[in-house]
């Protein structure tokens, strides 16, 4: 007998307590039984403060002096089809635990591992602001491969019967967004920003091999993008002219 393969979604908690983006979470679990649902808060978790000491970056990411459960988030991250990034709006932007987890992982967007991985983006929030805070999560996450398919802005402000049904329905709609990327799983076309940002980060990593050899070694081999694919002729060239300019100017100012 054929056994399918479940579906496994990690979710990122960024709200230091169980409230109500995890409420929006474990609602998410409960919809769909079947799917492998892992919620991390992490607040839960031991998670340092990063000390800029640069060495993830420019030596790579084994090298962290920081012993902690960073490695535990990864490590679901990975296992996973999809991400769900999900931090409460705090002063319009993302919470500070989301933060610290996302300044410990830098380096994903020096050398993103993720593409062809499916990504969603959550924020709750009492009244204004969660754009801002699901605009960030995406570019940050897009920069580190991931695809965001869905992306889900809740306000939970009265907690009355219609509003808990209304948000119910927007986030299973969003939900279903990203369940269905993962089952059809259509090829990953790059974006003109992508082929920029990976012409830079390349030259950049060139131009600064001797210190930051992490990054040398993960482009050398590189060639138009971060795996292979055809890259239509005119939009590569064009990628490769402003990233050019970009490094003209890095160099000319150091
Ligand atoms: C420190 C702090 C700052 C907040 N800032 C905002 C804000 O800028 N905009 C907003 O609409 N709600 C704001 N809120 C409300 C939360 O976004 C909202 O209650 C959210 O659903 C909380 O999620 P949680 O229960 O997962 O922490 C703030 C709450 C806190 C604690």
């Amino acid at each position: 007998m054929k056994t399918e393969k479940k579906i496994k979604i990690a979710a990122i908690c960024g709200s230091p307590q169980r409230g109500n983006t995890y409420g929006i979470l474990k609602m998410l679990k409960e919809s769909n039984t079947e799917i492998d649902f892992n919620i991390i808060m992490l607040s839960e978790l031991n998670l340092t403060d990063c000390l800029a000491c640069y060495s993830c970056i420019d030596k790579g990411e084994e090298n962290c002096p920081l012993k902690d459960d960073r490695d535990i988030i990864l490590e679901a991250m990975n296992e996973a089809d999809a991400t769900i990034f999900a931090s409460p709006t705090y002063a319009r932007a993302i919470s500070a635990l989301m933060k610290k987890f996302i300044e410990r992982t830098s380096y994903l967007a020096h050398r993103p591992p993720y593409f062809g991985k499916y990504a969603m983006a959550l924020s709750t929030c009492a009244g204004f602001g969660a754009d801002h805070t699901t605009k960030f999560l995406r570019e940050h996450f897009t920069q580190c491969g991931f695809e965001f398919v869905s992306s889900l802005e809740l306000k939970i402000a009265s907690k009355t019967e219609k509003e808990t049904a209304h948000n119910r329905v927007i986030a299973l709609k969003e939900y279903g967004k990203l369940l269905r990327a993962i089952q059809t799983h259509e090829e990953h076309k790059p974006s003109l920003g992508q082929l920029v940002y990976f012409n830079i980060f390349k030259g950049i990593s060139e131009m600064n091999k001797a210190k930051g050899w992490a990054d040398y070694r993960f482009y050398k081999d590189k060639k138009d993008f971060y795996y292979d694919i055809k890259i239509p002729f005119v939009k590569n060239r064009i990628a490769k002219w402003i990233a050019n300019r970009e490094i003209k100017k890095m160099k000319a100012n150091k």
